[in-house]
Parts: C-alpha cells; structure tokens; sequence
C-alpha cells in the first residue's frame, strides 16, 4: 500500500480519521469539481481506483461511519429521476460523516418558478459544500460550477448525469468493478485493464455512460468495442476519444486505448474481457429507433449462450435500470456467477465516497 491515505486500524471496529489535506497533498489531485472523464489523467485514474479500494475494505457492520467529512454538508439535486447513482451518494456522504440533504424538484420552489441557479444559491447559503447534480441537459452542472466560481463561491459540484453527455461516477465505478475482477485479490490499478477487450452494446447514441466508460477504459489501455445497430451507434462513436472535448484543450492522457464499432455481437464478442449492456433509453427516443423489443432482444439481448461467444466465461455489466428480457435475459441478470450488476451498484458507494473525499480535500487547498 502507498503511504498517503491514512486508513489506519486504531483498535477494534475503530478506523484513524482520514487527515484529508496531508493525505492529498502528496497525490497530484487538481480537480475542483467532477464534471467529465475527458479530464482525468492516468494518475487521477490511479488515484480513484486505490482510494476506492481502500473505502471498500472497510468493514461493512460495526463502525461504518470514518469522520473524514465531518462538519460538511452535501446536497443532492437531482432534477431527473434516480434509484442508484442518488441514494448511493447520500450513503456514501453519510458514510464519510457529512451531513446530506436531497432536494426533490416536484415538492421544491421550482414549480413556483425558481430558477435552477437560484435554487442551487439557496442550498450553498445553507452552507452546502458540495453540490451533487443531476439534470436532463447536458452542461448544466458544468455551467452552475462556472456560474458559482465566478460569484466566488467555494463549492464543489460533482456531475451526477447531464443529459447524453457525461455521467462521471458511473464510469468509474464500471472501471472500479472491472479493475477490482481483473486484479484478483491485489488492489484496483489502471495497469490490470490495459490490453483488455470490453464489448459495449446497446443504445450507446444516448447514454452518458457508454461516453464516460469510453474516456476511462481507453485512458487506461483497454480497447472498447461498441456494438449496436446504426440508429442506436453511429459510426462516428469510433472517433469519439480521438480528441478532447470542445473547451478542453488538451487530452491529459498521452496514448488511449482503441474504439471499434461493430454492426453484430457474433463479431463483437469473440474474444472479450468482459461485456457492458446499456439499456435501451426508450425516454430519450424522439422517434422509433428499433423495429421491436423482440427484434432487438434477437439481435442484441444478452444471454448465457449469446455471452458463450466470448470463448470464456467473461463478467457481465450493466449500469441499469436493466429492461429484463430486453438487454439481458433474466436467468443471466440474475446469474451471480456472471453478472457483475450488483457488484456495480456495491462498489458505488466506495467510488462516490473517494469522489466526495478528493472533492471536500481539494477544497482545503494545498496543506
Ligand atoms: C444510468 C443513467 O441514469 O444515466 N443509470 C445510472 O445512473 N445507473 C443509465 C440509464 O439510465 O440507463
């Protein structure tokens, strides 16, 4: 283990607080806020996966609670619907000590018209140091960090899925999940991932997942192969990392792993590491984008002989909400052996307590 995060056992069921400045400092972190993969280095990459892995080893009974970010206060804002990503940012804030508090547009002053910047001011003149936004527009967390920076104010906000755009926690608990299977038993590093061959089929046109696996996959050596039919992945999807993001001069990753698109899983998956189903985001559909469930299921479902292709018995991912029956057959939705969809939704709450963690110290500036 690297010195640096003090995750020390002080005695039974008792962790040693982690001293969050000392700790970083030694650790090139520099993101104020989390809004998109694009700018993640191979060491920030680094440092998530083993701060993760170090949150992850806690014990799950007993003393959950580390006092890290005792004294904070995180609000959820969330202005589209959420199981997952949500509840699993408020455990892992509580986790870390923070106080949380979740804003639910429906019952909030926005239906009296308040506008979004106003009801994000309202949360930071409560004293809320990290804002974790959610919206159905791309760029509006990015644009409430912008806006709040220039107003001066030291909050953090923290991209929970803007639009098609971005959805920065999730790709790197998928990463987290895959590079904790690779590694065995050793800890979580981007090395375990480079050279390996991740299938991504589905509805990758409108999922901010399927863009936020591209950046970290490729950024630590694996090569994606995305599949899906041309309504639902455009041939444009193989050049999607081939250069940084409008805004963002500079790729801070020197040479990236491949992308390739293929038209038929019986071309995709021959060979793969592990296999990533995105759901079919019918919601964000404007017009009819595939024959029928049934066709698509046929063509691109997931199931225990459809996955045989691979050649071994390779793990299978999904972010969900999962379409049963659609993008995976249930007996392999549900098969523990192969699926590592639980697991997923397991390892976000150390991912999103790393990113919380990184986030409360930066704002500590340098020790
Ligand atoms: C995803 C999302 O909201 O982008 N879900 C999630 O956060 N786990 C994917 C999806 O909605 O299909």
């Amino acid at each position: 283990m690297a010195p640096g995060w003090a995750l020390a056992r002080v005695g039974p069921g008792r962790w040693a607080d982690l001293r969050l400045t000392s700790t970083v400092s030694r650790r090139p972190w520099s993101h104020r806020h989390v809004l998109d993969l694009a700018a993640f280095s191979r060491d920030d990459y680094a440092t998530v996966l083993d701060l993760a892995g170090r949150f992850a080893a806690l014990p799950s009974t007993g003393q959950r609670r580390l006092p890290a970010l005792q004294g904070r206060l995180v609000t959820t804002l969330f202005f589209e619907p959420s199981t997952r990503t949500r509840s699993s940012f408020e455990l892992a804030a509580r986790r870390l000590s923070a106080d949380v508090q979740s804003f639910s547009p429906a019952t909030s002053a926005l239906v009296k018209g308040e506008s979004l910047l106003d009801t994000a001011l309202t949360y930071v003149a409560m004293g809320s140091d990290l804002l974790v936004v959610r919206h159905a527009c791309a760029q509006v967390p990015a644009a409430l960090a912008a806006t709040l920076e220039r107003r001066g104010q030291r909050v953090a906000v923290l991209n929970a899925g803007d639009g098609l755009h971005s959805h920065p926690s999730q790709g790197l608990l998928d990463l987290f999940t895959l590079a904790r299977h690779f590694a065995g038993g050793d800890p979580p590093t981007p090395e375990v991932l480079a050279g390996r061959r991740i299938v991504i089929v589905g509805d990758v046109l409108h999922s901010r997942v399927a863009r936020s696996n591209l950046w970290a996959l490729t950024a630590c050596g694996a090569d994606v192969v995305l599949c899906g039919p041309p309504s639902l992945l455009p041939q444009a999807f193989a050049e999607f990392v081939a250069a940084p993001p409008p805004g963002q001069p500079l790729d801070p990753v020197a040479r990236r792993g491949r992308v390739q698109v293929e038209r038929s899983l019986e071309r995709a998956l021959p060979g793969a590491d592990a296999v990533m189903a995105l759901r079919l985001q019918k919601e964000r559909m404007r017009q009819n984008l595939i024959t029928s469930l049934d066709a698509y299921h046929r063509q691109f479902g997931l199931s225990h002989e459809r996955l045989d292709l691979c050649g071994a018995a390779v793990p299978l991912l999904h972010p969900g909400p999962v379409n049963r029956g659609v993008e995976l057959s249930g007996p392999l939705l549900d098969d523990g052996s192969r699926s590592l969809v639980e697991e997923q939704v397991r390892n976000g709450i150390p991912m999103r307590m790393a990113l919380l963690y990184l986030l409360a110290a930066s704002e500590d500036g340098p020790a």
